[in-house]
């Protein structure tokens, strides 16, 4: 996808233009319930202006009904929101949604009417103003001008993915919310839906985005929070890297040292190690202080060194450790 939003003034928000240090989102012990089962519970967070804000969880975590309550579809069971700078209340609810947009988890177009159609026919129950200019401006956005005549039925999943996105910016949104917006693409239209992501962060709209793709999460947001039922995390992904692992070097060595323990012993960085199939791993302090320390060591001690390399924790790394210890914690 090459075409870039247009850079928009943000005028639904203009009326209330952000002041510095204000947030997208402020949420404070927001629970929701059905019945006597909780779907989030107890859950706080900010979102700045501007920021991408990943929402990840399992299955059933509560992230749909959390975009739901925060975008005024149903009302929280308890605790306090601000939305788009306004206070979370049935009655406030008209003013937010001029203020925000919601991409549902599956599209919801009219599959009989054309993608203009659909366009024109959402632009109406929003009752927007300019309605011919914001259709032209979001198919833009999407780089969807020449299928505007296309029946959305005959178009293919990544297609309508982005003529409802086209629709989640009809409102020129402060704060988009996307629930799992890539589900089911290919990596082709995957691509060209975070391309878009991209360039609607470069206009400065806030986005709520909730994924089961975590390589999907650690590319495109500024912080993210993992939710199941309560907030377990959140933070940028290095910050929760390295929350949650230790920082550690592994070693390749063409054969094992037989004295190990006094040349590792000898080096104050590093604070201790267990072999693996190819060498060693070692807790650091700083890698960068230990890695030439260590190298100098093994160099004198006689070792060959095939490779010295920090390891590297994924986000998905940090999500398994923390969704494994959710199962520990569950077990009696
Ligand atoms: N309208 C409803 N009535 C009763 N229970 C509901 C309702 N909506 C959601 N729930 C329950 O709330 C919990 C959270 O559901 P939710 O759809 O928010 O999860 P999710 O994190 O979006 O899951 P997924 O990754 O599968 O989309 C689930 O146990 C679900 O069954
Ligand atoms: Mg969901």
């Amino acid at each position: 996808m090459t075409g870039a939003p247009e850079k928009r003034s943000r005028s639904a928000a203009s009326s209330l233009a952000p002041a510095p240090g204000d947030h997208a989102l402020t949420v404070e012990r927001l629970s929701k319930r059905f019945g006597d089962r909780a779907a989030f519970e107890d859950v706080s967070f900010e979102v700045g202006y501007g920021e991408v804000f990943g929402f990840l969880g399992p299955n059933g975590a509560g992230k749909t009904t959390t975009v739901r309550t925060l975008g005024t579809l149903i009302a929280p069971s308890s605790g306090t929101a601000t939305v788009a700078g306004i206070q979370l209340t049935a009655d406030n609810g008209p003013s937010i949604r001029a203020r925000i947009s919601i991409m549902p988890e599956s599209p919801g177009l009219y599959l009989r009417l054309t993608v203009m159609e659909n366009l024109q026919c959402f632009a109406g129950l929003y009752e927007l103003d300019d309605v011919r200019g914001r259709i032209e401006r979001a198919l833009r956005s999407v780089n969807l001008l020449d299928r505007a005549g296309d029946p959305c039925g005959s178009l293919s999943k990544g297609l309508r993915q982005r003529v409802a996105l086209a629709r989640a910016l009809l409102n020129d949104p402060a704060v988009l919310f996307l629930d799992e917006p890539t589900s089911g693409l290919d990596p082709v239209a995957t691509r060209e839906v975070h391309d878009l992501i991209g360039s609607l962060r470069e206009c400065g709209v806030t986005i709520f985005l909730t994924t089961h793709r975590l390589e999907e999460a650690e590319r495109l947001c500024d912080r993210v929070a993992i939710l199941s039922t309560t907030l377990r995390l959140i933070g940028r992904p290095d910050e929760l890297r390295q929350r949650l692992f230790r920082r550690s070097l592994d070693v390749r060595v063409r054969a094992p040292l037989e004295d190990l323990k006094v040349v590792l012993g000898a080096l104050p960085e590093v604070e201790g190690w267990e072999q693996t199939a190819s060498g060693y791993t070692l807790n650091v302090s700083d890698p960068d202080l230990a890695a030439p320390a260590l190298a100098r060591a093994l160099v004198a001690a006689g070792a060959d060194i095939l490779s010295i390399a920090e390891s590297r924790h994924s986000l998905e790394d940090v999500y398994l450790e923390l969704l494994d210890e959710d199962v520990e914690a569950k077990r009696p």
